[in-house]
């Protein structure tokens, strides 16, 4: 039988006038993780929000903290996220020249680790250090921005990171973020994807707790 895969919304799209009733609607929901991107004007070219409001978020959030960082030099903010109640921190590898360093101070400071890929980025990169991920961001779009249109090579890279993953008895899920939505989640799912992140078509949807049963049950 195949492992239910989980839901992580993107709260990148929901209404920040009215953040209290959008993490409550995703509290309700079968959501399981909640996605929050955090982005630096540097590493890619857009800002969203920062710490304060993943502190914000964690006060009243019931399922778990599932935090991107899209920043230069993530290491220097390790156990800021934590102390915002991150669960989980992904990291980019294009954005970490320490990269073992920066999965052992995520490890230590009592997270879960996650390396995220950029769209060029080959899996083959992650050969050394997927025995010590917990999981693998496979961006299905260019970081930065809500709402874009799906990459699909990613399918093919998502089962390509299956393979590295079994071969090297990892036991890192795989992620995908990015254009996510009802027409392409059953086949990321067989393509080996256990996480589907999904910011517009949760949050712009009429009725968002029926969107993520639509990619969550099928
Ligand atoms: C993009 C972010 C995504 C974004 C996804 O840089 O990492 O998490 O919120 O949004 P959609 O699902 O609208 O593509
Ligand atoms: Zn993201």
């Amino acid at each position: 039988m195949m492992r239910q895969h989980l839901i992580a919304p993107s709260l990148l799209a929901a209404d920040f006038a009215n953040l209290a009733s959008e993490v409550e609607m995703i509290n309700n929901s079968d959501a399981d993780w909640l996605h929050l991107d955090i982005m630096d004007g540097v590493f890619v070219p857009n800002i969203s929000f920062g710490i304060p409001v993943i502190e914000a978020v964690s006060a009243i959030a019931k399922k778990p903290l599932d935090v991107h960082l899209m920043i230069v030099q993530p290491e220097r903010y390790v156990e800021a996220f934590k102390q915002a109640g991150a669960h989980l921190l992904n990291v980019h590898y294009e954005a970490s020249t320490h990269l073992h360093r920066t999965i052992e101070s995520i490890h230590s400071a009592g997270m879960k680790a996650g390396v995220t890929l950029n769209p060029h980025t080959p899996v083959s990169v992650l050969e050394e250090i997927i025995p010590m991920l917990d999981l693998v961001l496979i961006m299905s779009v260019n970081p930065g921005f809500g709402g874009q249109k799906f990459i699909p090579g990613s399918l093919d890279k998502i089962s390509r990171l299956k393979e590295l993953i079994q071969k090297k008895n990892s036991s890192a899920l795989i992620e995908v973020d990015g254009g996510v939505d009802q027409t392409n989640a059953a086949a990321l799912v067989n393509a080996g994807a256990d996480v589907l992140v999904a910011g517009s078509y949760v949050f712009k949807s009429v009725n968002p707790q029926e969107a993520i049963k639509r990619i969550k049950f099928f």
